[in-house]
């Protein structure tokens, strides 16, 4: 009787902590892909400040290069420094490489 008290608090551990892990998935965004990357970190620094940063896989190569030209424009209305072309360059390839395919 002892034996199965226990086994079913041990149970009942494992499932909160279970929900709670569900739970914080749920509100995290996904991880960013090399997420320790100079360019990830560079990415996150200079497109993660107004809005969390989208993960590169949320749209294809060809939008990343639309997106990037449409947020210079708000960076810009912001008075924030623009995005020099190393860091642009940067950023892009960033991106690309992460890209979704549709
Ligand atoms: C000055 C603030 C600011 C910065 C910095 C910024 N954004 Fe944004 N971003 C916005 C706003 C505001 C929106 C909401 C959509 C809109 O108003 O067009 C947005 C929306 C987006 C979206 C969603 C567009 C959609 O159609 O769903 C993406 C993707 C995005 N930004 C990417 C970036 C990237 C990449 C960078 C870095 C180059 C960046 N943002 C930097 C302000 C910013």
């Amino acid at each position: 009787m002892r034996a199965s008290q226990s086994a079913s608090r041990i149970s009942r551990v494992a499932l909160a902590l279970a929900l709670l892990t569900i739970v914080a998935a749920g509100c995290k965004p996904a991880a960013l892909p090399d997420a320790a990357s100079p360019d990830a970190q560079l990415y996150v620094s200079r497109c993660g400040n107004c809005h969390a940063p989208y993960n590169p896989h949320e749209m294809t190569a060809a939008m990343w290069d639309t997106q990037v030209t449409m947020m210079e424009v708000k960076i810009q209305a912001a008075g924030m420094p623009a995005l020099t072309s190393d860091e642009r360059e940067s950023i892009l390839e960033y991106l690309k490489r992460n890209a979704g395919t549709e």
